[in-house]
């Protein structure tokens, strides 16, 4: 097949690199990709926001399946323009993706739906939010209603530092102050057409910066699959899946069926398993980064054939995805100041020694260059890399993981240590 992936992180070069492992042979294109990515796809400049210029690489290039990374180019319609001139896409339309896009778009679905999730209150003011405090208690959690690549959210017992997060994100519309949520997070990934539903392999994301789950969220510190806890709780994985298909996955995509918008692409659960019950923290309209770059790995069914599939409405004919009984984790090395104020531009060293570790996979997050061949890429963003492991336990997996990430030089880099250790006795 010919795919175009449209983005540039770590979770782009990821998917790359389980379409360029499948036994099929591929063509790949991506943009505007990595330096990571470069070495595994064909770059091409096309503007990702762009409906019509996706489309036209696609007719030009005989595309057979564009698979779309990041929201942006969702919540901008581009699956809408490619599905209206009959290119397959992987990724759900303007509408649809506004269950990611809005956080008070996926509220009223899953009451429409009945998922089940924490109470939220819609604040316009600063004393509708002081009302929403004193009525859901502490801790507080608030939520800017829009895309803030993880940073839109504080979860704080400091009431003043509540208010102030809201106030900050007041002048550009409504905020959320949601009920707290309490138990251990799990991300899950369903594939959907539309109609049907696959899902992928449990995984759980690090969202504080910090070890011990200390300092401000972030796009994702590190993750691991499968969560070996989830067989004392619910009988085995499989359980858990089949509970949160059922009373999550499944009730979403038929409301959003019904309401005339389907929801054809990655329905990303953020689920938390409080003791009432698994409860949806949030969705996202795709592939979860960094999750997905420790869970592609495992995925043993040909990743090609399940998007082909999603994008074609056809996955009721694709068996269940398979995944190895090996474990995978990820280590990001994050930019000095990340994340919020990163410094880009600084020198990578060690790329290749820390490549050279067994079971160790460099995944390219925000990376570009070198500006000469042999030369060393430089960090152009906050997320800078991920070091993937793949072993047959946690404890293998981990000290292949924090051996590769030692090798690797960047000036003011900082990682989580604690990633996975919680599962890796
Ligand atoms: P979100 O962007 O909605 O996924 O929120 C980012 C992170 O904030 C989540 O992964 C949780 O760790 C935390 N969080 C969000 N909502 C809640 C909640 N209602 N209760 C407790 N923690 C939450
Ligand atoms: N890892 C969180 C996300 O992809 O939003």
């Amino acid at each position: 097949m010919k795919i175009l992936v449209l983005g540039s992180g770590a979770r782009e070069h990821a998917i790359i690199l389980a379409l360029a492992a499948e036994e099929a042979e591929h063509e790949l294109f991506a943009s505007p990709g990595n330096a990571g990515i470069a070495e595994d796809a064909t770059l091409a400049t096309v503007d990702q926001l762009d409906g019509g210029a996706v489309a036209a690489f696609a007719n030009e290039n005989s595309i057979d399946l564009v698979v779309i990374g990041p929201e942006a180019p969702l919540v901008a319609g581009v699956a809408d323009e490619l599905r209206e001139r009959g290119i397959p896409v992987f990724g759900p339309g303007r509408a649809a993706a506004q269950l990611e896009g809005s956080k008070a778009f996926a509220k009223r679905v899953m009451d429409a739906a009945s998922v089940p999730t924490g109470r939220a209150v819609r604040a316009a003011s600063e004393s509708e939010v002081e009302a929403a405090f004193d009525d859901l208690g502490a801790p507080y959690v608030v939520k800017a209603d829009g895309l803030a690549a993880g940073k839109g959210v504080i979860v704080t017992s400091d009431r003043a530092e509540a208010l102030a997060h809201a106030v900050h994100y007041l002048p550009s519309g409504p905020v959320l102050v949601e009920e707290f949520l309490s138990g251990p997070e799990v991300s899950l990934f369903f594939l959907s057409d539309g109609d049907t539903v696959r899902a992928l392999s449990p995984a759980q994301d690090f969202k504080r910066a910090f070890d011990g789950d200390a300092g401000p969220n972030t796009g994702g510190m590190g993750a691991y699959s499968p969560l070996p806890w989830l067989a004392e709780r619910f009988g085995s994985e499989q359980e858990f899946v089949e509970l949160v298909t059922e009373q999550v996955a499944l009730p979403v995509i038929r409301q959003m069926d019904a309401e005339g918008t389907p929801f054809i692409g990655l329905l990303y659960a953020g689920l938390i398993l409080t003791d009432a019950g698994v409860k949806v923290i949030e969705f996202n309209a795709r592939f979860g980064d960094p999750e997905t770059q420790i869970v592609l790995p495992r995925l043993r069914t040909p990743l090609s054939e399940l998007l082909l599939a999603a994008a074609s409405g056809h996955l009721e004919d694709e068996p269940q995805p398979e995944f190895a009984d090996d474990v995978a984790l990820t280590v990001v090395l994050a930019s000095e100041g990340y994340p919020e104020a990163p410094q880009t531009g600084r020198q990578i060293g060690g790329l290749a020694d820390a490549a050279s570790v067994e079971g160790v996979r460099i995944v390219h997050a925000a990376t570009a260059g070198p500006d000469a061949p042999g030369g060393d890429p430089v960090a152009t963003g906050g997320r800078v890399l991920n070091v993937v492991s793949v072993g047959a336990d946690f404890a293998t997996a981990r000290a292949q993981a924090y051996d590769a990430i030692g090798r690797i030089s960047l000036d003011g880099a900082h990682f989580r240590r604690d990633i996975a250790a919680g599962v890796a006795e």
